[in-house]
């Protein structure tokens, strides 16, 4: 009898190492096969001339990687959830490369996000990044970019910065990002504002991250984006 219960265990035990394995396994495959759609992205993007659509389709290789790099985390980890910060880390090193500025844009990362699970993570991962991008894009143009008449005439006086902070309080993940630029045009609508960048982020924060976003004019200049998410179980989508 009791041999048998303990091979039952034995037996359950390995079910479910294999099952974990498959998991991670299945997250290494997704995680290339995203690469390879980057990777035919940026090939495209190399052949086409026209300027526009290039730099789209170079916006696009941009968005796959960062959804890869979360289920690249996920394929490390042993559950399905991630240490957040490290993947921050990366999206934003990625985003000061397409920075157009002279001088560099300084990243720093104040806080820390913890572990997510992996749904809230693949979310986040990719409202990170169009935030990020928005804040070096539009905080920091290129000198002799064209001149957008409705943006405050004073350049930036200060090094470019992009901070991106978290903290968790009462159950609820809050995080912004803000930078020192030169701020968001005159005529931006808060609520419905934005090209496709913003109607991504107010897509998943809404809906899959049944959270909350704003963007508004920085305390000390610039411009900051504070999103909060819940964490908690009650708002999983279970319900929905
Ligand atoms: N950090 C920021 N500083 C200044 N302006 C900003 C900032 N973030 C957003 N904006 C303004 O909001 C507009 C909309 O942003 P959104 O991300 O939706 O579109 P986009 O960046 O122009 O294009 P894309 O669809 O490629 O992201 C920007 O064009 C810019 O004028
Ligand atoms: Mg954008």
């Amino acid at each position: 009898m009791l041999v048998r219960d303990i091979t039952e265990v034995r037996r359950r035990d390995r079910a479910l190492i294999t099952k974990d394995a498959t998991i991670r396994e299945i997250h290494h495959r997704v995680k290339n096969n995203l690469q390879t759609v980057a990777a035919l992205l940026r090939l495209q993007a190399r052949r086409v001339s026209m300027p526009e659509a290039r730099v789209a389709l170079e916006e696009s290789v941009r968005r796959v990687a960062s959804i890869a790099l979360v289920h690249e985390t996920l394929s490390m980890s042993s559950d399905e959830a991630v240490e957040f910060d490290g993947i921050v880390d990366r999206v934003a090193s990625a985003a000061t490369e397409v920075a157009a500025t002279e001088s560099t844009v300084g990243m720093r990362r104040k806080g820390s996000f913890g572990v997510l699970p992996a749904e809230i993570a693949t979310s986040l991962v990719m409202v990170l990044n169009e935030l990020l991008l928005n804040a070096v894009e539009h905080g920091f143009p290129p000198p002799d970019a064209e001149v957008d008449q409705t943006a405050t005439a004073t350049g930036p006086v200060d090094a470019p910065q992009v901070v991106v902070s978290a903290h968790r309080f009462r159950k609820q993940l809050h995080v912004s990002v803000s930078d020192n630029g030169r701020g968001l045009p005159a005529e931006f609508d808060a609520e419905r504002g934005g090209r496709l960048g913003l109607q991504i982020v107010r897509a998943l924060v809404t809906g899959e991250l049944r959270g909350t976003i704003e963007l508004r004019d920085g305390a000390a200049g610039g411009t900051e984006a504070v999103l909060v998410v819940p964490l908690s179980r009650a708002n999983d989508r279970l319900t929905a």
